[in-house]
């Protein structure tokens, strides 16, 4: 397994690769792995010859300094464990390397409107700084495919329009949800919940699937729905953000008898967990 800190280094060996006739699947990471991650490196193994990681704490993608500080990071962690799986290469460039000339003034992507609400609109400049580094890891990585996980699905949508949009010529794959045995989706952020919070999270996953039974059930004043589960959510001791059900596609309010995804944010202390479920 080879390491790449250098944009230039990376895409050397990309080049070298494509132009032996070999496929590129690339799982772009922010590190501290866990289940969630390996599954994606191991469904990027099924559908290319050579896996790219990267690992890289994305500062631009943080709204808050803070939450950025203290995001885990172990390197050498990830490292181990991504050495025991099929991936050729690992793509972890400093911010110096991402962003030579500061991040301040570094040319920017713009997903409108997708980006407006729910996680755009709690975190200004998230998605700007997610769709600019993804954009820029894709230049480097020069991959075929590429895997995200279905836990950010804003994201998800945010990247596969970007790449629409940019006429890029690489696939999108979007994962299902890991999930702890109790139905905590993973998340590196679960690490830093206390113990009688980790107890508690599990009940954002439960409210989620409230929703998603009632909407079966055929009940459909939504708004009311989504009433109910803030309150379930106040009651377990969480400050919820958002909880939503929106169309799966696109994450417009629902027009009827599309596809449906109900989706929440909410804090517990100092940590903010997202979920989502598709109904
Ligand atoms: O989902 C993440 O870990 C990050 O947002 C990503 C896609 C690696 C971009 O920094």
């Amino acid at each position: 397994m080879q390491v790449f800190d250098q944009v230039r280094d990376m895409q050397l060996q990309s080049l070298s690769w494509r132009a032996a006739g070999w496929r590129i699947a690339f799982v772009p990471t922010m590190g501290n792995l866990h289940e969630g991650h390996l599954d994606l490196v191991r469904e990027a193994a099924r559908r290319a010859d050579q896996v790219v990681v990267s690992v890289f704490v994305n500062p631009l993608q943080f709204n808050d300094v803070a939450d950025f500080q203290r995001y885990p990071r172990t390197l050498n962690d990830d490292l181990r464990q991504l050495s025991k799986l099929n991936v050729a290469a690992v793509f972890t460039p400093g911010e110096a390397a991402m962003y030579p000339e500061g991040r301040e003034s570094v040319t920017r992507v713009e997903v409108p409107q997708l980006t407006d609400e729910l996680e755009g609109a709690h975190r200004p400049g998230h998605f700007t700084g997610v769709a600019t580094v993804v954009t820029k890891l894709f230049q480097a990585v020069l991959p075929d495919v590429a895997l995200f996980g279905e836990k950010d699905y804003q994201q998800l949508l945010v990247v596969r329009k970007l790449v629409a949009d940019l006429n890029l010529p690489l696939e999108i794959v979007g994962r299902p949800t890991r999930r702890e045995p109790d139905g905590l989706a993973m998340s590196s952020r679960n690490r830093q919940l206390s113990a009688d919070e980790r107890r508690q999270a599990t009940r954002l996953y439960a409210t989620l699937q409230w929703v998603a039974e009632q909407v079966r059930a055929g009940q459909r004043h939504f708004a009311e729905l989504e009433a109910g589960a803030w309150e379930q959510l106040v009651t377990a001791g969480f400050e919820p953000e958002y909880i939503s059900i929106r169309s799966a596609a696109d994450l417009r309010l629902p027009a009827g008898g599309e596809p449906l995804v109900v989706l929440g944010a909410a804090r517990l202390g100092r940590v903010r967990l997202i979920d989502n479920l598709r109904i």
